[in-house]
């Protein structure tokens, strides 16, 4: 959650290093060879969103590294580990409205250590390892933040872990419980169940007595999302996951996790028990590609779901939105939910599930992994370079 002011920095500096890159890079004539000196200098290695569209549009670059000189408030960190998310392929796509103008580093959060420490940060020292949300930049060796959006790791937890916790957790934890008011005996429905947040939603919801899941996935992560607690495995590819559950619960159940947007919106509300709650937290169904798709935007976009306050009111359910990007300044109520679920983690009640953990120069196939339905858990990126 860096602010506008780091952000457009951070991107200004990279738009340099990168038009640099573009000026360096041999048209006809070979560079000449660079002096002794120039060859030693160190770089750091970050990704870049250099344009919209296709994987191609992330391309792996070098910057000079330069002694990290956080300002007041900020941190610097030695990044080790980044999460992908969902919003990365939307970004990526032209789909993310809070991005600043490209070229930009993505990433909306990571682990490392606390290289450097601005002026008035009190609460974190140099050597400290940290987990970081952010709106932008983690993809990249060294990044500073404001401080208040760093969280100190509990000792047992490693970079990847802690990589895959902020995004998936804090929505999980918030949809469950602040919205979802989860308790014993509910059933939920939890869809892309297998996904980043769908896993850390499994292992919430098992924290709770006696709370029947319902999951939507592909079929073939069916055997994985009953291990982990989903009592009801439906994939939506060949089954109407709505007439499956009223098979299963003819009443329905008390609280939908909606990613998916669209008419799935309304399927979700359908469902819903007396005094059940659909909870909105995604739009999956805007995505069919690689590219932006402008008809299963559209189509989306129509089949949005409203409802009013009268019909509420007459049929006992609720609608709710979480967007935890818009919470980036509310830094006190993230504070006391990631204190939860640090707890949770050292209690050994959560621990994040990942999927694959990629270098930089593969972060095509990280994103490949997502788009293409394959992961079960979370996609890590770390700096690399790549072991062979
Ligand atoms: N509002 C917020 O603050 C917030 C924060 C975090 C995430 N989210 C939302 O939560 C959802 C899950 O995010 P995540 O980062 O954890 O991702 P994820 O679930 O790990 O995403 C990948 C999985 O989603 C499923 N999927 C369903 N429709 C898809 C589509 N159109 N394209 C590609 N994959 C699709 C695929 O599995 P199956 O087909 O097997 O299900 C795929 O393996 C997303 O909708 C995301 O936007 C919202």
């Amino acid at each position: 959650m860096s602010t506008e002011g780091d952000g457009a920095e951070a991107a200004a500096g990279l738009a340099t290093a990168a038009a640099a890159a573009e000026e360096a890079a041999p048209a006809e004539d070979p560079a000449p060879k660079p002096a002794p000196a120039e060859a030693a200098a160190p770089t750091l290695r970050c990704l870049l969103l250099t344009g919209f569209g296709g994987y191609d549009k992330v391309k792996l670059q070098r910057r000079p590294a330069a002694t990290p000189a956080p300002g007041p408030g900020q941190l610097s960190l030695r990044v080790r580990a980044c999460g992908l998310n969902f919003s990365d392929l939307f970004a990526r796509q032209g789909l993310n409205d809070r991005l600043p103008p490209l070229p930009v580093t993505p990433g909306i959060e990571g682990a490392g250590e606390v290289v450097a420490v601005g002026e008035g940060v009190a609460d974190r020292k140099v050597g400290d390892r940290v987990m970081v949300l952010t709106r932008w930049g983690m993809w990249q060796e060294e990044a500073t933040v404001p401080a208040t959006h760093t969280f100190l790791m509990p000792e047992a937890m490693t970079f990847e872990e802690a990589s895959a916790l902020l995004v998936n957790y804090l929505t999980a934890y918030m949809v469950l419980f602040d919205f979802g008011n989860l308790r014993p005996g509910h059933s939920v429905l939890v869809h892309m169940a297998a996904g980043g947040v769908g896993m850390a939603a499994l292992q919430l919801c098992r924290t709770v007595e006696n709370v029947t899941v319902f999951g939507t996935a592909s079929a073939s992560k069916h055997e994985v999302l009953q291990k982990n607690g989903v009592a009801h495995p439906i994939d939506y590819h060949t089954a109407d996951y709505a007439a499956e559950i009223r098979k299963i619960s003819p009443k329905g159940v008390d609280t939908v996790m909606d990613t998916r947007g669209g008419y799935d919106t309304a399927k979700g509300y359908g469902l819903l028990r007396p005094l059940g709650k659909v909870v909105s937290y995604g739009v999956a169904n805007m995505l069919t590609g690689p590219k932006r798709n402008l008809v299963a935007m559209a189509r989306t976009w129509w089949n949005q779901f409203s409802v009013t306050a009268q019909q509420l009111l007459q049929s006992n359910r609720a609608v709710c939105g979480f967007y935890l990007g818009a919470l980036e300044e509310d830094t006190e109520l993230l504070r006391g939910v990631v204190a939860r679920l640090v707890a949770l983690y050292s209690q050994g009640h959560i621990k994040p599930h990942i999927d694959s953990v990629w270098p930089f120069e593969k972060v095509a196939d990280a994103m490949k992994q997502l788009q293409e339905k394959k992961n079960v858990g979370k996609v890590v990126l770390v700096p690399g370079p790549q072991e062979n």
